[in-house]
């Protein structure tokens, strides 16, 4: 087999940290790592794969070298400047921001649903929205099998979602509410936030990204347009509400399906059991349900609290979990490099 060299943009993030501890996992054949981030990290020390990597300063001139992959997870403005710079110079670029996600000839992958659309695609990648990852790896069978009519999105997402600074916030929040004396706690804030409009302990935010002219925030466009792509369902009904929620990591979601066609139950959950990297938990009778704190770590998506919507002809609810960090952006680029390579071997 070829062996690659696989660039890491971003690498001191905590989406290109995440992505190394998932290189370090898997025994891909890449003989050549390079570690980019801003001027800021220049000269930091990674830990990585055994050694010490010295994390570079990324420039116009980087990909220079010539690399056949890059990851990138450092932000739409850098992926903007520089992913075109690495694909014009014969670098496959996937990248995690959401810069290049609806351009029509940019694929949006996840490999467990369409990655027949990077076999012989050069250039740039993208890696969808993390909510949207964990949506379409559990409604991509559904789809497949009773055609979904309708989606209702209700997410509670994690602050590592947002992001080093997002994680900050929580953590003074904890902080700033550990220290107050017992009879004084509340929500009083005397830290700067450095992410969030408002105090993410204590809170739910309804405002993920920026707010736009229709009332929605970007994210929850995120979520619909990119269903949409990757479902290749361009006029499915969707509507969404994306929540940050004072949690770590993993997202959590409610997930409402209507359906063109009858289902059966029992065999609906079977089609859900059979699909790839999905794991069932759904035994309440026995509390057991997907939780942010089990999926944190895991590259599956967690699926439970299924049942019956009874206020409509054919539809379901479902409670779908992932960790945001790993499936929701580091793993599944990692996968589409697998696939790329297994792909360019086969
Ligand atoms: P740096 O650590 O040098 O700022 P997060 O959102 O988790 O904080 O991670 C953002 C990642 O994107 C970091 O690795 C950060 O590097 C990197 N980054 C931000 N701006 C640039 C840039 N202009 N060039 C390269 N990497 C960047």
């Amino acid at each position: 087999m070829k062996s690659y060299k696989l660039a890491i943009v971003g690498a001191t993030g905590v989406v290109g940290r995440t992505a190394l501890k998932v290189l370090e996992e898997k025994n891909l054949p890449i003989s050549e790592y390079v570690l980019f981030a801003s001027k800021r990290s220049c000269g930091t020390k990674l830990h990585f794969m055994g050694k010490n990597y010295e994390v570079r300063e990324l420039t116009e001139t980087s990909f220079d070298e010539g690399f056949d992959f890059a990851i990138f997870s450092a932000g739409g403005d850098t992926a903007k400047k520089f992913a075109p710079i690495a694909a014009s110079k014969g670098c496959i670029v996937v990248d995690n921001s959401s810069a290049f996600r609806m351009e029509k000839d940019v694929p949006l992958v996840v490999p467990e649903v369409n990655p027949e659309e990077i076999k012989n695609h050069r250039g740039i990648i993208a890696n969808p929205n993390c909510s949207t990852i964990q949506a379409v790896v559990a409604l991509k069978p559904l789809d497949t099998k009773y055609h979904i009519k309708r989606i209702v999105y209700s997410t509670y997402q994690a602050v590592s979602g947002a992001g080093s600074k997002g994680i900050y916030d929580l953590e003074n929040g904890i902080h700033n509410f550990e220290s107050k004396q017992e009879c004084t706690k509340n929500n009083e804030q005397n830290y700067e936030l450095q992410k969030f409009p408002y105090p993410i302990f204590n809170n739910c935010l309804p405002h993920i990204d920026i707010f736009l002219e229709n009332g929605y925030t970007k994210e929850e466009e995120k979520m619909i347009n990119e269903t949409r792509k990757i479902l290749k369902r361009p006029d499915l009904k969707i509507t969404a509400t994306t929540v940050r929620v004072p949690v770590f990591n993993s997202h959590s979601e409610s997930i409402n399906v209507e359906f063109e066609k009858d289902f059966d139950l029992e065999e609906l959950v079977l089609t859900l059991k059979n699909a790839p990297n999905v794991i069932v938990q759904d035994d309440v009778k026995n509390n057991i349900y997907p939780l942010a704190t089990n999926a944190t770590g895991h590259d599956e998506v967690f699926v439970g609290r299924i049942r019956r919507d009874k206020s409509v002809k054919s539809g379901v609810n479902l409670w779908i979990v992932a960790d945001n960090i790993r499936k929701g952006a580091a793993s599944n680029a990692i996968q589409i490099v697998e696939k790329l390579i297994d792909f360019d071997n086969n």
